[in-house]
């Protein structure tokens, strides 16, 4: 975000008390990246004239209704990347970077890499321009996610329309995944609800489709190959337990940046 000049510091702070009041709960931030996102280039040293403070004041009252930021402003920040997002595609969470971190090191030149369940095609890009030369293809079973995966690849991911259970044709080295996985009928957040349900909701108890990518994963994956998966923390053992039946070894959880059970890997067994 840009420093914004001293001239919109009055406005910001009385957006930021709006969203605060909607029950935003980053409303400062929130209120300063608005600012930032209608000032643009100027934002160093504006301050708002009559038409910009309008635009501003559109954008806080869609954000006190609780429309994602990221739908305001079109873009999500995902590592080194910026993602177009709006409406019919799951916005990218900060957590997943973590998941990214546990692939690179398998990924580089001659390495094929598989993000299923792509969504924006956050992990798709990140690996690819993190570790160029990795052969990376994107799966995404959603029509209307499609446009938006298809826009941020722009030529350096290859994008295949289906759903994890069909997909066929590459041998991976690694498979890396962030499916839906919220149980039914869980109370979420306004901004969770914007997401398209086929992002969030992993049936009554969540794993529905985990269990799909685990078994796509070791059709797709060369022995030897790698298996990177998000999950809710609550899932963590069913998901070890998921991956050890499926002849996964080396079967690892690991945890995110503070503390919470959220992901797990296996290597498909050698032959
Ligand atoms: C939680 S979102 C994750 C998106 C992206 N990977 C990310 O981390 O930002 C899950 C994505 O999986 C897609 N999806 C759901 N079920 C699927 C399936 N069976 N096969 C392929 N994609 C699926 C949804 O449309 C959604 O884009």
């Amino acid at each position: 975000m840009r420093p914004l000049g001293a001239g919109v510091g009055a406005a910001v702070r009385a957006a930021a008390q709006r969203l605060a009041d909607a029950g935003v709960p980053s409303a400062e931030h929130d209120a300063a990246a608005l600012a930032s996102y209608v000032l643009g280039e100027r934002a160093v040293l504006a301050s708002f004239d009559g038409g910009t403070q309008r635009r501003y004041d559109v954008l806080v009252a869609r954000r006190a209704r609780r429309e994602p930021l990221q739908h305001l402003t079109g873009v999500a920040p995902f590592r080194h990347v910026e993602l177009a997002v709006g409406p019919g595609v799951f916005i990218p969470r900060p957590e997943t970077e973590g998941l990214v971190d546990l692939v690179l090191k398998a990924c580089g030149p001659d390495t094929v890499a598989v993000d299923l369940c792509a969504g924006s095609g956050a992990i798709a890009l990140a690996i690819a321009t993190e570790r160029p030369g990795t052969d990376v293809h994107a799966v995404e079973g959603s029509a209307d996610a499609l446009p938006w995966l298809t826009r941020n690849a722009g030529g350096v991911v290859t994008v295949h329309h289906g759903g994890a259970a069909d997909f066929a044709g590459v041998v991976a080295d690694v498979v890396v995944s962030n499916p839906p996985y919220l149980p039914l009928g869980l109370d979420v957040d306004p901004e969770v609800a914007a997401d398209p349900a086929v992002a969030l909701w992993g049936g009554v108890d969540g794993l529905d489709v985990v269990h799909e990518v685990v078994a796509a994963a070791a059709r797709l994956l060369r022995p030897g190959g790698l298996l990177a998966l998000e999950h809710d923390a609550s899932h963590q053992p069913a998901v070890l337990e998921c991956l050890q039946r499926k002849g996964f070894v080396q079967v690892t959880g690991h945890q995110d940046l503070s503390g919470r059970d959220r992901y797990a890997t296996g290597v498909r067994m050698s032959a």
